[in-house]
């Protein structure tokens, strides 16, 4: 009988010992020392022994259910002062794991440069939701009911009036609905269009230019344009308006800057004709100031619109506009 409590109280002690949390000393505790704990279960049996050995068994096995209570403390005692379990589990000795550190994102960049150039013309920024109206997105800008840009094709449609906004020219009516000019805003944002190929991402982003005043000439926005691609490119970079359509600008026009890359002698990038398209642009049609109350006789204005993937592709060389979403660090990186 004596033989076996030592064993037990061997046993305790090597369990004790062993120990990583608090929780598992304070399961030790209960599993000797508790109500069916193994010695308090030795203790009540000892009645069942010879009367000659009871007094000799209860003194060994209250010494020992003393020494397990002591040997319990102290392991919690260690256990409190070393801090959670999980420090001990920790090699400290490991170097550190590095954390990726991301950057700017260059799409970000390039849009915060295009705003820094208008803002120092005078451009306010602004900003439009993506969500958006077919009434913003469409028929205040002059898109007849019938017009291809409202099919399916290109729109992603909420609901029959709801759309992802395809460019972010509605910004233009929300705009002017609320002022009065003159008016001198900028709008960058996320456009959405179906559409996916090595220049063309479903969601990409367009900074939307628009100045309303009296007086306003083609020659204003000529002169603001060239002025924003020499800051953006360099001041060298020659123009090209070619005349074009949309339904919200007359007459409109398409932007090309002299080829980055070749300067005009024609190579891969610029499909050997020297140009490259940067955005659209046009005098505001007096359809879309009526639509918002503006008095066509007084006023006049002009617009532009360009995707800022197109021009960040084009100033740091990227040939495919995926890059730009595939978040990688390696990629990204180096803008
Ligand atoms: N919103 C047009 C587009 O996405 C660009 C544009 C903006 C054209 C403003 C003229 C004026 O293609």
């Amino acid at each position: 009988m004596e033989h076996n409590i030592d064993k037990i109280y061997a046993q305790a002690l090597n369990e004790i010992e062993h120990t990583t949390s608090i929780e598992a000393v304070q399961d030790l505790n209960v599993k000797y020392l508790g109500r069916k704990g193994i010695i308090t279960r030795f203790l009540r049996n000892i009645s069942r022994l010879p009367a000659d050995e009871r007094p000799q068994a209860g003194r060994r096995a209250n010494e020992i259910k003393q020494q397990i209570e002591s040997a319990c403390h102290q392991k919690l005692a260690i256990l409190e002062k070393d801090g959670p379990d999980f420090v001990k589990r920790i090699d400290v000795s490991l170097p550190g794991r590095v954390c990726a550190r991301g950057t700017m994102h260059p799409i970000t960049q390039i849009t915060q440069q295009i705003c820094d150039i208008f803002s120092r013309m005078g451009f306010e920024v602004v900003e439009g939701p993506e969500v958006e109206t077919d009434y913003y997105n469409f028929e205040a800008l002059n898109f007849p009911k019938n017009h291809p840009a409202r099919d399916m094709q290109d729109t992603f449609f909420i609901s029959d009036d709801i759309v992802l906004r395809t460019h972010t020219s509605p910004t233009q009516p929300r705009v002017m609905e609320k002022q009065q000019p003159p008016v001198r805003i900028i709008a960058p944002g996320k456009v959405y269009r179906c559409d996916s190929d090595l220049t063309h991402t479903p969601m990409f982003h367009q900074v939307e230019g628009l100045l309303v005043d009296e007086n306003i000439s083609f020659g204003d926005l000529k002169g603001t344009l060239t002025f924003f691609v020499h800051q953006m490119f360099d001041p060298d970079t020659r123009l090209r308006f070619r005349p074009s359509f949309f339904p919200f600008t007359e007459p409109s026009a398409e932007v090309d800057i002299q080829c980055v890359s070749c300067r005009g002698d024609g190579c891969r990038i610029c499909s050997h004709t020297g140009w490259l398209e940067i955005l659209g642009a046009g005098m505001v049609h007096p359809a879309v100031f009526e639509k918002v109350g503006y008095d066509t006789s007084r006023y006049t204005g002009f617009a532009f619109g360009m995707g800022v993937e197109r021009i960040a592709m084009l100033k740091y060389r990227v040939d495919d506009i995926r890059k730009f979403f595939d978040n990688d660090i390696r990629f990204l990186n180096q803008f």
